[in-house]
């Protein structure tokens, strides 16, 4: 074990409560503001010393140059062989990447402004196609920013569960519905499937020539075209943007449309303030590099097993969703990016749900439940609703109070069960207005804090082998071709029974 990480393994625990006595400047130095976002990690247990050992860690592991190597291009997925470039996509990158991202952002624009001038003919309904990172990413947008004035109707489908499609069929007119088939690979059989049976509610529709109303957003435009898609509807991006990185390429394409493209362009404009911050702020004072260093004292020193977010604020309840793929696929790793089996925890499950909703559900355990959770809390000082003050001055005061009751707790020793021990660690967001800008500067964020636990902990976060084996056995098992354990084998033979349902 390096040095470095025996510094952090024996790092002093103070608690809370000791941390806030002994420094009454502690908010202010466990705080950061950057691009509309206030990040306060002061209920977290981070000390000086922490920061010194984290730091020492970053120089060791060679975090700035990694940075560095990161937004010039270089191959840092080395698995695969290719570079990161998501950032090229809001103008930080090489030179090369942020001209040839520019160029098909161009193409998407295009594409846009001739739906708008109906050259598609009338669209009213955009039926997005598209899983894992070609669906979380522009569900959040719409959802977040799409609530008052989105131009069309937006129904995002994943699931190869029949149902999924069914209800955006029963919402949606077909010939009013443009569908979107998003698929990095272009091989992805929920997409391709769900894309098939979107054409033929087409032509059972009306549409005459079914393809003619789809779009693709793909890293593999080949592959959309010879599906059938014409090549003028084929929005390409760069194969080295990875899948759940993948918001600010055409994969954004519904949330471009349907909220226009200013819109998105202040999106980017905001990850890309967040991605200079990331570059050029000091490690003590820059927010996803201070975010990962709280997140590894607890994966690491505190063997937290998971980390959980709750967003105070009905426009960003899938937050958690998104950042389950985002964190687990890419820093849920066994092995280092040089192959050897990595000797420490890697990413934490990452859950959470929206407040106040999670409070009256899940809060019992983070209050008195014997595992340690850090929570994170993300919410918004201005209201997303027209109604009475009270409702939006509730939420926050609420959100406040939780990480307050985590941390001071309350001592009952005679009444055990009414004891609170505190001392539970939370991180807060507040985000000033959420518009574009700050939700494009809260994902990068998120981003660039994956990829500083990742380099920290000497791993790949760009790549995703553990989703293969599934993948393969259910194809497998789809042509008949595998021999199953006899669990798996019972189980098939049950659920395809040709009685199945007679009972
Ligand atoms: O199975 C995981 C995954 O490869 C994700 O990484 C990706 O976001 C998702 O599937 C969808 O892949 P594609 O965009 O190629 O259809």
């Amino acid at each position: 074990m390096s040095t470095e990480w025996q510094v952090i393994d024996a790092l002093e625990v103070p608690a809370l409560a000791a941390l806030f006595a002994d420094d009454p400047g502690r908010v202010a130095r466990y705080s950061v503001d950057v691009a509309g976002l206030h990040f306060d990690w002061s209920k977290t247990h981070l000390t000086a010393d922490a920061l010194a050992a984290f730091e020492a860690l970053a120089k060791a592991q060679g975090l700035a140059a990694k940075r560095e190597a990161l937004f010039a291009g270089a191959p840092v997925n080395v698995t695969e062989g290719r570079a990161a470039e998501h950032g090229a996509e809001r103008g930080e990158g090489s030179e090369e990447a942020v001209a040839r991202a520019a160029q098909l952002h161009a193409r998407m624009r295009a594409l846009i402004e001739a739906i708008e001038a109906g050259a598609l003919g009338p669209v009213r309904h955009i039926l997005h196609i598209g899983i894992g990172g070609s669906a979380l990413g522009p569900d959040l947008l719409v959802d977040a920013l799409g609530r008052d004035d989105a131009r069309y109707e937006v129904a995002i489908v994943s699931n190869i569960d029949g149902c999924a499609l069914e209800e955006a069929f029963a919402r949606f007119d077909p010939e009013a519905t443009l569908v979107v088939v998003a698929s990095k690979t272009f091989t992805t059989t929920e997409t391709l499937l769900n894309a098939t049976s979107a054409l033929q509610w087409l032509r059972e529709g009306g549409v005459g020539d079914p393809h003619g109303r789809v779009i693709a957003l793909t890293a593999a435009p080949d592959r959309a075209v010879e599906w059938g898609v014409d090549e003028t509807r084929v929005l390409p991006f760069a194969e080295s943007v990875g899948g759940r990185y993948s918001l600010w390429s055409s994969i954004g394409f519904p949330a471009a449309l349907a909220l226009g493209w200013e819109t998105f362009e202040e999106l980017l404009d905001g990850a890309g303030e967040m991605d200079r911050h990331f570059q050029l702020a000091a490690f003590h004072e820059n927010a996803p590099v201070l975010a990962a260093f709280a997140d590894l004292f607890y994966t690491q020193v505190k063997r937290c097993a998971t980390r959980a977010i709750f967003a105070y604020d009905e426009r960003l309840r899938l937050l958690p969703s998104y950042l389950q793929q985002l964190e687990m696929e890419s820093n849920g790793k066994g092995v280092t990016a040089s192959g050897d089996r990595v000797t420490r925890p890697t990413a934490p499950i990452t859950w959470g749900g929206v407040g106040t909703d999670a409070q009256h559900a899940v809060f019992q355990l983070l209050h008195q439940g014997t595992h340690l959770i850090p929570v994170e809390f993300v919410a918004v000082a201005e209201p997303g609703d027209a109604l009475d003050e009270d409702h939006h001055r509730q939420l926050l005061l609420n959100c406040f109070a939780q990480g307050a009751a985590l941390m001071q707790g309350r001592a009952n020793p005679a009444e055990p069960a009414r004891d609170y021990p505190g001392n539970r660690p939370s991180a807060t967001i507040l985000i000033d207005v959420l518009e574009p800008r700050t939700l494009g500067a809260l994902i990068a964020f998120y981003e660039q804090r994956v990829f500083v636990n990742a380099v920290m902990l000497g791993i790949n976060p760009f790549d995703q082998f553990g989703v293969e084996l599934g993948k393969e056995m259910a194809k497998a098992a789809g042509a008949g071709g595998l021999d199953f354990d006899p669990s798996t084998t019972d189980l098939i033979a049950r659920a395809f029974a040709p009685s199945l349902g007679d009972a």
